[in-house]
């Protein structure tokens, strides 16, 4: 092992590769995962600098068969993105690799390192005169690597799309060091099998991101955030659909948010001042992108708006007056996480389920984990318009937490995943596999499927050492 280091070392310069040797160099936060529920220990964290530091790195690794675990912002929600306990396995971190490479505002395109933070990425196109739409809570330091690498989906999919859908090209780092040069920038190109493709969500597993062209799209004249009170989950279900009518392609965001998960944000953010969630059982977030103009927006909204409260889908609404307040009400949403968090140590699913089916998936999952425990406190809120829900489980008041997590989350989780079976959704919708959810995929993916993803993972990565562990076993 001390071979190595020194050769990484060598690639990368003896201050970007830290070990545990340096008694001054604390390393968790590369070990820990966000949800502080995994504390691995790596044997080095590893910073290149460039591609080719990458690719040297990797095949020093490949040579002395060391696990690798690529590694962004640290965001990810599925303990992939951290070592495990071994004291044997790399983190390969891509924060250094920070630069926009290149901006083509004709092929409506920005080719991007993939440690950019997905925020720096935003603020870029906007410089240009360009939205990137890619938004998630965890923006301010998530990177575009680990968003093609999850295949992250986030507040604006209903229109834009997951992250897959917003990369036309990749450079990639194989498991034996090679380079692919895959920054085509091309909307069109069947020459074969998609790797694009099949790079994107394979969560570390095939290869290190190194670069990505992502997609630009024109900036809206104005964009407006409404807040709606809704009697029912069917309703709201309802609104959408009122909303993908009225609003068409101006329909950016839709959120829904249960009464629970806003009393948690309004007790551990009080100044967020939440608007309307206690005498309703679900708020919904509603954002219209509009290319004419601002009153042209508030036009259709309004509309909107009335016409929902007639067909007895909203009882009540505001809509922001100005980017502030749709930013405050934004930030509401955002924050249900942490406050969640705040909360105390929880059960999270990330599930999809056909928009149809979600109020009678609601229902009965509801019944049936109330029927198991008693009291259980149910956090639910998510992407409505993409069919994605975070139907998160928290102990019942009073009970400790870590001891419910601990005793429950497999029985609870279960429970949850047979649900969504039954509705025939998705045991995860954005976050990914990673570790947390590799024992349980077998029993919810197709097994042909499932046999042709370790035929591919055999074939790139025969010896098994890019993230290893994380999605298929
Ligand atoms: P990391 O956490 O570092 O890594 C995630 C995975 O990608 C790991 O398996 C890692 O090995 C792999 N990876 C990282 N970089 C690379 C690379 N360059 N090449 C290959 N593989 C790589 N996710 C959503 O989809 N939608 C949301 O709305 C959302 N909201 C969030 C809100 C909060 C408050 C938080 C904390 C997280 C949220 N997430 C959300 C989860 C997380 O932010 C995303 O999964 C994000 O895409 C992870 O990016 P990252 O750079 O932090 O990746
Ligand atoms: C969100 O939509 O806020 C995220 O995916 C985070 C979460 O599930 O907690
Ligand atoms: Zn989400």
């Amino acid at each position: 092992m001390n071979a190595l280091l020194e050769t990484l070392r060598q690639i990368c310069g003896a201050q970007h590769v830290l070990t545990h040797d340096d008694p001054t160099t604390d390393l968790s936060a590369w070990e820990t995962d966000w949800r502080q529920r995994v504390f691995g220990k790596a044997l080095a964290v590893v910073r290149p600098a460039n591609t080719a530091e990458v690719a040297a790195v990797v095949k020093a690794c490949a040579n002395s068969l060391t696990a690798i675990v690529p590694q962004g912002g640290n965001t990810g929600l599925v303990a992939g993105s951290v070592p495990d306990a071994s004291g044997q396995q790399i983190v390969l971190s891509l924060q250094r690799m920070n630069t926009v490479r290149a901006i083509d505002p004709d092929n409506l395109t920005m080719t991007v390192d993939a440690g950019c933070i997905l925020h720096n990425l935003q603020e870029a196109a906007e410089k240009a005169g360009f939205l990137f739409p890619l938004s998630l809570a965890a923006e301010g330091s998530c990177t575009i690597g680990g968003n093609l690498g999850t295949n992250a989906g986030g507040t604006q999919v209903v229109r834009y799309g997951n992250a897959r859908e917003l990369c036309l090209g990749l450079e990639v780092v194989t498991p034996l060091g090679e380079i692919w040069q895959g920054l085509t920038g091309l909307r069109k190109d069947n020459t074969g099998y998609d790797l694009r493709h099949l790079m994107i969500g394979s969560e570390g597993t095939l290869g290190v991101i190194t670069a990505a062209t992502i997609k630009l799209y024109p900036l809206p004249a104005a964009r407006l955030t409404a807040w709606a009170a809704v009697p029912s989950m069917a309703t709201a279900v309802q609104l959408l659909g009122m909303a993908h009518q009225q609003l068409g392609a101006g329909l950016t965001g839709f959120e829904v948010m249960g009464q629970f998960a806003l009393s948690l944000t309004d007790k551990h953010f009080p100044n967020l001042r939440v608007p309307l969630y206690k005498d309703t059982p679900w708020c919904v977030l509603l954002e219209n992108s509009d290319h004419e103009s601002e009153s042209h927006a508030r036009h259709l909204f309004e509309n909107l708006l009335e016409a929902a409260m007639n067909a007895g889908c909203v009882t009540d609404a505001v809509v922001a007056e100005n980017m502030s307040q749709a930013q405050a009400l934004w930030q509401i949403r955002e924050s249900i996480t942490s406050a969640q968090a705040q909360e105390g140590l929880n059960i999270k699913h990330d599930i999809s389920i056909p928009i149809s089916q979600i109020p009678a998936f609601v229902e009965a999952t509801d019944a049936v984990l109330l029927k198991e425990i008693p009291g259980v406190r149910l956090v639910n809120f998510g992407h409505l318009g993409d069919g994605n829900l975070h139907y998160n489980v928290q102990a019942p008041q009073g009970q400790d937490d870590k001891v419910f997590v601990r005793e429950m989350e497999d029985r609870v989780s279960t429970l949850v995943f047979e649900s969504v079976a039954r509705f025939k959704g998705s045991i995860s919708a954005e976050h990914g596999i990673g570790s947390q959810k590799v024992d349980k995929l077998p029993r919810y993916k197709d097994p042909v499927a499932l046999g042709m993803m370790r035929s591919i993972k055999q074939a790139l990565d025969p010896q098994n050492i890019m993230n290893p562990g994380r999605v298929i076993r």
